[in-house]
């Protein structure tokens, strides 16, 4: 059996972003810019790399930004045409997906990332879909979910990304208990939502990448609330190991959290070391500081 294209890709931009109060106040997490780019649009930029076609914004309160962003900007599109600004101009919308291809729901109630995935389950439907977190930032030479839907083309049932974590910090990840591997695709026999880590069955930890078989929301409609109360989508995703094919992919490339503030600080020096234009000042700031202190 042929296995079918991912298509869709959910973005889950509900929750409250607390630890980044008071920033998140009045202003969406997922709008904080990496160097000059919202870190969603960093997001949405990776799905398109991956040949995604249409894209779900899982919302709730506050984030009309979001909408807003993805959406023209006619009257600043006027200025800067009679300005003749065209590189600002480029940066406004020349990435924007076309119209139609964005759909926004609202998750109504922070319930946990589970719940913000089954909200999106009429608009995704009866095929296979991608989930990103826009806080975990991936940078890499190959889009990270490409490098999943590859993988997928390969062995298609519900792929992960994953990546080893620090042991004591496997309280803060869902976790694998891994089976067999071939190349950087390792089996999935268990998957534990942030355990201690004396239990923990590995250091494998999921990042916020996932290709999803749309079988999870019969999973997720039962409302099972896991760590933190809340309906987790490890706890679904575990419910259905041994039915499909499941695998975590090591990816290449190196994660940023930043949900978090220092890796939210890291994610910008290292995205910023990236740029041509902005390299040589900041190496020099940051030599110069450490020389200092
Ligand atoms: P986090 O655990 O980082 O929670 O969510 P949060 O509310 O965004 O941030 P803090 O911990 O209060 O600072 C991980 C991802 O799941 C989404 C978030 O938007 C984020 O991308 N999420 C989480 C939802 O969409 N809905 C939820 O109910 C919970």
């Amino acid at each position: 059996m042929s296995i079918p294209k991912v298509r869709k890709a959910v973005f889950p931009v509900g929750g409250l972003g607390t630890r980044f109060l008071p920033a998140t106040k009045a202003m969406p997490k997922e709008m904080l810019p990496v160097v000059d780019k919202p870190l969603i649009q960093y997001a949405v930029e990776e799905a398109r790399a991956a040949g995604i076609e249409e894209f779900i914004f899982v919302t709730g309160r506050g984030k009309s930004a979001i909408e807003d962003h993805f959406d023209q900007s006619w009257e600043l599109q006027e200025q800067l045409e009679t300005k003749n600004k065209h590189q600002e101009l480029a940066a406004l919308g020349e990435w924007l997906p076309a119209a139609g291809a964005v759909a926004y729901t609202r998750q109504m109630e922070p319930l946990g990332l589970g719940h913000a995935v089954w909200c999106a389950r009429n608009l995704v439907g009866d095929e296979p879909f991608a989930v990103l977190l826009a806080d975990d930032l991936v940078l890499s030479q190959t889009a990270c979910l490409k490098q999943m839907t590859d993988a997928y083309a390969e062995a298609g049932g519900n792929i992960v990304a994953v990546m080893d974590v620090p042991r004591e910090h496997t309280n803060r990840y869902g976790i694998l208990e891994p089976g067999e591997t071939s190349g950087s695709l390792v089996q999935v026999k268990g998957l534990v939502e942030k355990p201690a880590p004396e239990v923990a069955p590995s250091t494998l930890s999921i990042i916020g990448r996932y290709i999803l078989q749309p079988e999870v929301f019969s999973q997720l409609e039962k409302g099972e609330r896991g760590a933190g109360n809340e309906i987790q989508l490890t706890d679904a995703l575990a419910a259905q190991i041994g039915t499909d094919p499941f695998h975590g992919l090591r990816f290449e490339g190196e994660r940023f959290d930043c949900g978090d503030k220092a890796g939210f600080l890291r994610a910008n020096i290292a995205f910023a070391l990236e740029r041509e234009e902005l390299r040589d000042d900041v190496q020099a700031f940051i030599n110069n500081f450490a020389n200092n202190s």
